[in-house]
């Protein structure tokens, strides 16, 4: 279980009037705030071949980008830079503890924990992102600078990977410090130049793009309608026009596709969609039922797994699990509940068959989707 976090903030206020909307500064966000992971950890994460890890220079007025994995003589650099590592929850329970302290917003719309460290001077140029962030002071100090709101059509400086600004506009500063946190809202352009060596913790949000979901819902509703159903026009008009599409007949391709998109009931698409996981999961050998079986057990939730609910009609919950998604009875969704919230579970050992069937099918389900452990 990853330690839980404080995190000072008025969640209803928030929420009303900054998120997705605009910039704030919390100072001291988590009072006494010791980094959960420190320079020397992050560069040896860095190390390793499955962590996605970048570092990004300012050299000679060009900035430079690097993919990981390092060794010991990347981090040896005249330049001012920065190392960045992705999904730091992941590896480290205290860094998983803060995306966890991130519980007023659906864990769909929660991303992972990027950590950075900088030397002196070092940070990543002046950009926006399509996300919403969380940024949280670790270690020394960093100087933040707000600027313009953008959008894909905003002046990029010319380079393959990186998404520097041609331009930047300061319109707000504020230099943060050890607990302090800075919520940036999307589009919105932000530099932050490290004073001193120091450690920020990015806690990241995603949103399926529009096309994305498009494309889902349109792979379901084909999946659905099969190829039987045809374009009818019964007591059409005779043709005046030759070769002309009428108006009269877009107008019944128009209600035709309405009418076959009401048809579609099932969202599961959705679900399936946003619980994706950041990488390839690892499920888990193991037998569900011989665990209920032998009494006491906890299931805890993997770092990395995504997990979600929707509730039903008919007494139906769907679950989606690292992309995947299953029906069970709605009486599993004070678990799932459980380890949604808290991240673990304690099974009793039940006497009751119904529901012994029922808590197997679905710890069968997540250990086979790779998003619980049993102890
Ligand atoms: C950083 O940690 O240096 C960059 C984070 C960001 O700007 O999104
Ligand atoms: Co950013």
């Amino acid at each position: 279980m990853s330690s839980r976090w404080q995190l000072n903030l008025d969640r209803a206020s928030f929420l009303e009037q900054y998120w997705q909307r605009r910039p704030l500064l919390v100072r001291s966000a988590i009072e006494g705030f010791e980094p959960p992971v420190d320079a020397n950890e992050l560069a040896g994460l860095a190390m390793e071949e499955d962590v996605e890890a970048r570092i990004i220079e300012q050299h000679n007025g060009r900035w430079h980008l690097e993919h990981g994995p390092f060794s010991d003589n990347a981090y040896q650099r005249p330049a001012s830079w920065t190392l960045l590592v992705q999904s730091v929850d992941h590896y480290i329970p205290g860094v998983e503890g803060l995306r966890r302290m991130i519980d007023f917003i659906p864990q769909w719309r929660v991303d992972d924990v990027m950590v950075s460290y900088a030397v002196d001077g070092g940070s990543v140029g002046p950009h926006y992102d399509n996300y919403d962030v969380f940024l949280l002071q670790g270690e020394g100090e960093r100087l933040w600078q707000l600027g313009q709101t953008c959008d894909e059509s905003s002046r990029l400086l010319p380079h393959d990977e990186l998404r520097i600004l041609d331009q930047f506009t300061v319109e707000q500063e504020f230099l943060l410090q050890r607990g302090d946190m800075l919520y940036i809202p999307p589009g919105l352009a932000h530099w932050g130049v490290a004073r001193g060596e120091c450690t920020t913790f990015s806690l990241g949000f995603r949103a399926p793009r529009i096309v994305d979901m498009v494309s889902r819902w349109a792979d379901q509703l084909v999946d659905s309608l099969g190829g039987g159903e045809f374009y009818q026009d019964p007591g059409r008009n005779a043709l005046i026009r030759p070769g002309e599409i009428s108006a009269t007949d877009m107008q019944r391709v128009r209600e035709k596709i309405r009418h076959a998109l009401e048809s579609v009931k099932d969202e599961h698409w959705f679900g399936e969609l946003v619980t994706e996981p950041r990488s390839e999961p690892s499920p888990l050998d193991g037998d569900a039922r011989a665990y209920l079986g032998s009494g006491f057990s906890h299931v805890d939730l993997l770092a990395p797994a995504r997990l979600a609910w929707q509730q039903q009609q008919g007494n139906t919950v769907q679950v989606y699990a690292n992309g995947v998604s299953r029906p069970f009875a709605a009486a599993v969704i004070p678990i799932l509940e459980q380890l949604c919230g808290n991240g673990s579970f304690r099974m009793e050992k039940s006497e009751n068959n119904k529901e012994l069937n029922e808590l197997s099918a679905l710890f069968q389900f997540l250990l086979e989707t790779g998003v619980i452990h049993v102890r």
